[in-house]
């Protein structure tokens, strides 16, 4: 070493010092999908403006719906095993009591719904059972061809459903309702199905940019959403999206957290699971107990 050029030398240290980032990197992005976040998340109603903007977290007082929300399992490449999901699902339930299990979409990877998968959900499901919570959701753009209506996916499929609670807060009528996903080959944005005008009324859908099709009479206060697993292996300048994936809202910075658009207020969840590689950096898993202040 002593006898080395200053250049080389100065080269070789560079050289030594991005191969390690570079390790050190992947080492992160293997141990983060292990890594479980349960978030709270808190939802209020909307101003009427157009664009896009995060919402202030802050809520005081009693929600008016309590829900466990969790989107993207893909579970055959999800490092999350069930029963910490479980464990997630039963604490939430103990601090306050949870008014619904709500599933965003996505099972499994390669648009196949095999059986590891769904036992995944069928445990999720024995656990709701157990604590007498009922367990709703939509299905994702990789669950494409999978009926997820009979209920072989465990879940009560609230495509074009309506479930209704009464708000703990006020009173009044809160509606459930969901909408399936096309998958994205032959993309098609399924209309908004019609809801009474005076109730709260809470969408869930696995792609956040179904915002971007809502019509002017649609009526969705809040809106539950996942898909982009917040990147899942973020880059600089947003490479993930800009150069992998066509989705529209990132590109407005609408990634992840909960964003209010014309009044709608928007959840967008970074999911459990992993998409092609059991890769995460800095898109930790998540499952969420998302309270509805309506
Ligand atoms: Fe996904």
């Amino acid at each position: 070493m002593k006898d080395l050029p200053t250049g080389m030398l100065i080269t070789l240290i560079i050289l030594t010092l991005i191969v390690l980032t570079a390790v050190f990197l992947l080492i992160w992005a293997l141990i983060e999908p292990h890594i479980l976040e349960v978030s709270t998340v808190s939802m209020r109603p909307a101003g009427k403006e157009p664009g896009f903007k995060k919402q202030d977290p802050q809520a005081s007082g009693r929600p008016g719906l309590r829900l466990f929300f969790f989107s993207d399992l893909h579970a055959d490449i999800c490092l999350i095993k069930p029963e910490r999901l479980i464990r997630a699902l039963k604490e939430a339930h103990a601090s306050a009591p949870l008014d619904a299990v709500v599933f965003g979409g996505d099972i499994c990877n390669n648009y196949q719904v095999n059986k590891k998968c769904l036992s995944y959900l069928q445990k999720i499901s024995d656990a709701c059972s157990e604590l007498n919570i009922p367990f709703y959701g939509v299905s994702g753009n990789h669950d494409f061809g999978f009926d997820v209506s009979d209920g072989k996916a465990f879940f009560d499929s609230i495509e074009d459903k309506q479930i209704s609670f009464t708000s703990h807060a006020t009173g009044r009528k809160i509606v459930l309702f969901g909408i399936d996903d096309s998958g994205r080959k032959h993309r098609v944005w399924y209309k908004v199905p019609e809801v009474p005008e005076d109730c709260v009324s809470v969408l869930a859908v696995h792609n956040p940019d179904a915002i971007l099709h809502f019509e002017e009479k649609d009526h969705v206060d809040f809106m539950l959403s996942g898909h982009f697993h917040a990147g899942q292996i973020k880059m600089p300048f947003k490479l993930e999206f800009l150069v992998l994936r066509a989705d529209k809202l990132p590109q407005s910075n609408v990634i992840e957290g909960v964003f209010e658009h014309n009044g709608t207020t928007l959840f967008i969840t970074r999911g459990v699971g992993c998409n092609k590689l059991p890769l995460r950096f800095g898109a930790v898993p998540e499952v969420s107990v998302v309270e509805i202040f309506a």
